[in-house]
């Protein structure tokens, strides 16, 4: 198959032959991302020499269904798709197809036997990955019933499990679902994913803090300020509002994504890159944050929703599967704090919300003022302390913004932009897709970008503590944003309070 050189995943070895097993492969996830990011590999040579991929669901499709819509899931979101990487048959001679009702014994001991059939016709060793991309209730039974049809134990290299998000509903189901998981599987066979941590410029973070020496010294209460992660989307709840309605953003994004962001970016140096040594970082972090309590919920937290005043954009409470008196919010703003050494006092500011202006995620370093200014400055322009910005998402990349001096008589100064932009050095098509990164991780048996147990629930520990905050009396009331903004006026006092403002240094605010 084709190598372009316009991949970055390509020092990696390639994984053992393999069988992945996706659960749910009829659904979504299968045909928007993991089926077009498995493409992907194997047009990079990523995946093993040989492979076989079985797409397991209810529906009752052939092989050549299943290919059929798989080829059209790749040719619509795989990164490599058309003339980069043209052979589809080839490809689409390792996909299979097997039907399962997911409550049925019987159907399991009969995969078994599929499986076993199939690596013997294709001399594949019994290294066997099993993907679970189905509505959550379903993880602990599939987990059981592959238990008891003997598919967990390891008879090749390995075997192991990767499980969608959410993992849980809270700190009691997300424990529930651990301990169903390891009366089947080992901690080192489970991969939880959380698909912002195959995000190119998310791993960024690590690198740019770690394989540079200038940043961690000010890394530091001494330095900054305060800090910012927005994770802002454009796009309402569409079709997922009976899923949406029971979660809301804390669960649906907080839970996993902001608190990935914010453990990377404050977590102590590992001391090696290694899956252990990494996450126990991380863990560290989660347990030193302080979740807002008591009066603080009022002020630290801000809960929204989307509606719109002249009913001409989208209101959650009138989407599908919405309760027409939801109290579910859209959108959240945190004020959080890191109770150790390094972060004593610093803010870390969270959003995240649906309907917004851009699609933007981004992480801001604050950095503090100069202990004392000489110079004059633009009166139109104040003085801005340095800003080192994460773009996460569009235009990935970074942002430093400095001050300079203005040309001319005078030592007068103004902040000037210093920016990083992957597609600019690395070409347009170069930053891999985050299920491509995860799924080849699994594949040879990295979980450093997978979350652990305890991870999930000392972040679990947080978000539970904030939604329970607001259902009691110190609640902060559930403001309201119009569509296609910046979210609610209340985000904006929340910073206000302490003398700040939101950033947006990654988009255009126009
Ligand atoms: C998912 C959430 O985990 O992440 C969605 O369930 C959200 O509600 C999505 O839209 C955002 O992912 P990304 O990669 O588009 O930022």
């Amino acid at each position: 198959m084709n190598t372009s050189p316009a991949i970055h995943l390509d020092q990696i070895r390639r994984p053992s032959p393999a069988t992945l097993v996706i659960f749910g492969a009829s659904g979504d996830l299968a045909y928007r991302k993991l089926v077009p990011a498995l493409h992907t590999l194997s047009c990079v040579d990523l995946l093993p020499e040989d492979f076989v991929i079985v797409g397991a669901a209810r529906s009752n499709l052939s092989h050549e269904q299943f290919r059929a819509r798989m080829q059209e899931g790749v040719q619509k979101f795989g990164r490599l798709s058309g003339d980069a990487c043209g052979d589809w048959d080839e490809f689409a001679s390792h996909l299979y197809y097997h039907r399962l009702t997911y409550d049925k014994a019987d159907d399991y001991r009969d995969l078994a036997r599929y499986l076993q059939e199939l690596e013997d016709e294709r001399g594949l060793p019994r290294n066997r990955l099993f993907y679970l991309s189905t509505p959550p209730t379903l993880y602990a039974p599939i987990v059981q019933h592959l238990g008891q049809a003997g598919l967990s134990q390891t008879q090749g290299e390995f075997t192991r499990v990767i499980v969608e998000k959410p993992f849980g509903t809270d700190l009691a189901s997300a424990r529930q679902l651990n301990q169903e998981i390891h009366q089947v599987f080992r901690e080192d066979q489970v991969y939880r994913i959380d698909h912002y941590l195959g995000k190119e410029t998310v791993q960024n973070i690590m690198v740019f803090r770690f394989a540079n020496l200038i940043w961690e010294p000010i890394w530091n209460r001494r330095y900054i300020d305060h800090v910012q992660i927005s994770v802002l989307e454009t796009v309402d709840v569409g079709r997922r509002g009976g899923y949406y309605d029971q979660a809301g953003v804390l669960r649906d994004m907080f839970q996993n994504h902001l608190m990935q962001l914010l453990t990377l970016t404050a977590m102590e140096p590992p001391t090696a890159w290694d899956a252990t040594l990494l996450r126990d970082e991380k863990v560290k972090v989660l347990r030193a944050v302080r979740p807002p309590q008591g009066n603080a919920i009022r002020t630290n937290t801000v809960r929204a929703q989307y509606r719109s005043q002249d009913g001409r954009g989208p209101t959650y409470r009138k989407e599908p599967g919405v309760a027409p008196d939801s109290q579910t919010p859209t959108y959240a703003a945190l004020e959080l704090y890191i109770d150790n050494w390094r972060w004593q006092g610093v803010p870390f500011y969270l959003r995240s919300g649906k309907c917004l202006a851009k699609k933007m995620t981004e992480v801001v370093i604050q950095f503090k003022e100069v202990p004392h200014m000489l110079f004059d400055h633009d009166e139109q322009r104040p003085v801005a302390p340095n800003q080192l910005s994460f773009c996460l998402q569009p235009d990935e990349g970074f942002h430093l913004g400095f001050q300079t001096k203005v040309p001319g008589a005078g030592m007068r100064t103004r902040t000037v932009d210093m920016t990083f932009h992957f597609a600019g050095t690395f070409g347009e098509k170069a930053l891999p897709q985050a299920y491509e990164r995860l799924l080849l991780d699994a594949l040879l048996g990295d979980a450093s970008l997978f979350a652990r147990a305890d991870e999930i629930e000392y972040s679990w520990r947080i978000i539970d503590t904030i939604l329970q905050g607001w259902e009691g009396d110190d609640a902060p009331p559930l403001s309201f944003y119009e569509p296609g903004t910046w979210g609610p006026a209340a985000a904006d006092v929340m910073l206000a309070a302490s003398g700040r403002a939101w950033a947006v240094s990654c988009v255009d605010t126009d």
